[in-house]
């Protein structure tokens, strides 16, 4: 069927029968998911979808497991805005992805303005990533474990890691984390890699210098904060994604939103948007390794982005009213087009059921099959023990 009478299909029906992670499921990826934040059970109808699983399978909270968050004062570790959204998931059988451990935001002032030697500053990260993720230790499917540690030219991002520890802070943050949870995907996550090739590359070059070390690393993520207009074509998007794949690595859309300017919207560029939405999410169907897809919330009321980029907005797949958009339509119907042709992510289920355990992911193993990789990949790299 083509995609252009199933974009009709999709759109002739009530649009919300749709649903993104039952969908995205039947297509082969491991969730559609959504992130999460404390003001969300304001907006009764915001809520309620995010809390319907066929749409949204998969939880990020916003900011519930930052730094600034869990460990505001040195060694003092805080949990329950983090907790009331896994517990959440666990409730609703929903699948957590765990974010964020080494970022140079939303750090504390103790961290950011402290004064740091080698040995600190290691003893410093080992504290926070094994306290964070011992907390939720078999709760998170995966965890952004170093985010945003590079500009748009490919340079690493000074901050106080990379101030005290040189660019060893990378194999030394993956290290602690995979002592910490060793069941856990671990994922260096950044924007504009979707952009830059040059920033694309060097997120390449921070996976091999952890490979190097010997430590593991399972997963880059893309943000995907992406505008109207600027939006790399399906074929671009993949060629990036294969990037990391080819490393060996699973790949996942991990904040996804388009937003568009100027304001107020209209049809044409409501409908540039769905495009564009449908392009993003075709480049992860293209990709066998491509895990999932998150949007960093779901609803034009509840974005970050008009406080960031003023004049900007109207960026999610739901309006202000929790009413879906045509980019929702066009994101159902390349899910449903997908349909049966990839290779599911495991036989068994990977959501949380209860509060103490995980279902084991053997999600992975089934996702390396060879025979689903592009020629031109490598298999998975075998990385075994921490330095
Ligand atoms: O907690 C304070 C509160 O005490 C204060 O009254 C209020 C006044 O503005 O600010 C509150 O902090 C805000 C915080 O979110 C929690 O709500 C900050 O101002 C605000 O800047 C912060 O924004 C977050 C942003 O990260 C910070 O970088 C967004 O909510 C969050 O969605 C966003 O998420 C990031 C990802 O983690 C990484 N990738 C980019 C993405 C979007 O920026």
């Amino acid at each position: 069927m083509k995609i252009a009478t199933l974009a009709a299909l999709v759109a002739s029906v009530p649009a919300v029968s749709a649903q993104l992670h039952a969908l995205a499921k039947n297509a082969g990826l491991l969730y559609f998911g959504t992130a999460v934040g404390p003001g969300d059970s304001r907006d009764a109808p915001y809520y309620a979808l995010s809390n319907d699983i066929k749409n949204f399978g998969q939880y990020t909270p916003d900011n519930a497991q930052k730094w600034d968050a869990t460990e505001p004062q040195r060694g003092r570790f805080q949990y329950t805005q983090a907790d009331a959204i896994v517990n959440r998931a666990i409730a609703n059988k929903m699948i957590m992805r765990c974010h964020t451990l080494v970022w140079y935001s939303q750090l504390p002032s103790w961290v950011s303005s402290g004064s740091w030697t080698k040995d600190t500053m290691t003893s410093v990260m080992q504290t926070h990533i094994s306290n964070v993720m011992g907390h939720f230790k078999s709760k998170c499917y995966a965890w952004d474990v170093v985010n945003e540690a590079l500009e748009d030219n490919g340079t690493y991002r000074n901050n106080p890691f990379l101030k005290a520890l040189g660019d060893s802070y990378f194999a030394l943050s993956f290290k602690f984390a995979a002592a910490a949870d060793p069941d856990t995907k671990l994922y260096y996550n950044d924007y504009n890699l979707e952009y830059f090739p040059v920033k694309a590359d060097g997120a390449v070059r921070i996976v091999k210098l952890v490979q190097a070390a010997g430590v593991p690393i399972h997963g880059v993520g893309l943000q995907a904060h992406m505008t109207v207009g600027r939006t790399p074509s399906r074929s671009n998007l993949t060629w990036t994604l294969e990037k990391y794949t080819s490393l060996g690595l699973d790949v996942a859309y991990t904040e996804l939103d388009v937003r568009i300017k100027p304001l107020p919207s209209n049809s044409s560029s409501l409908q540039a948007q769905a495009k564009e939405y449908e392009a993003i999410v075709g480049s992860c169907l293209d990709v066998p390794r491509c895990v999932g897809i998150t949007v960093w919330g779901f609803g034009d009321a509840h974005s970050w982005i008009p406080q960031t980029f003023p004049g900007a907005g109207d960026s999610c797949l739901f309006d202000k009213n929790s009413k879906p958009k045509p980019a929702f339509s066009s994101v159902s119907a390349i899910l449903a087009s997908a349909s049966g042709k990839r290779v599911p992510w495991g036989s068994k289920p990977t959501s949380l059921v209860s509060a103490t355990s995980v279902v084991a992911t053997s999600a992975p193993v089934v996702q390396t099959t060879v025979v689903m990789l592009p020629s031109k990949t490598s298999t998975k790299v075998a990385v075994t023990s921490v330095a």
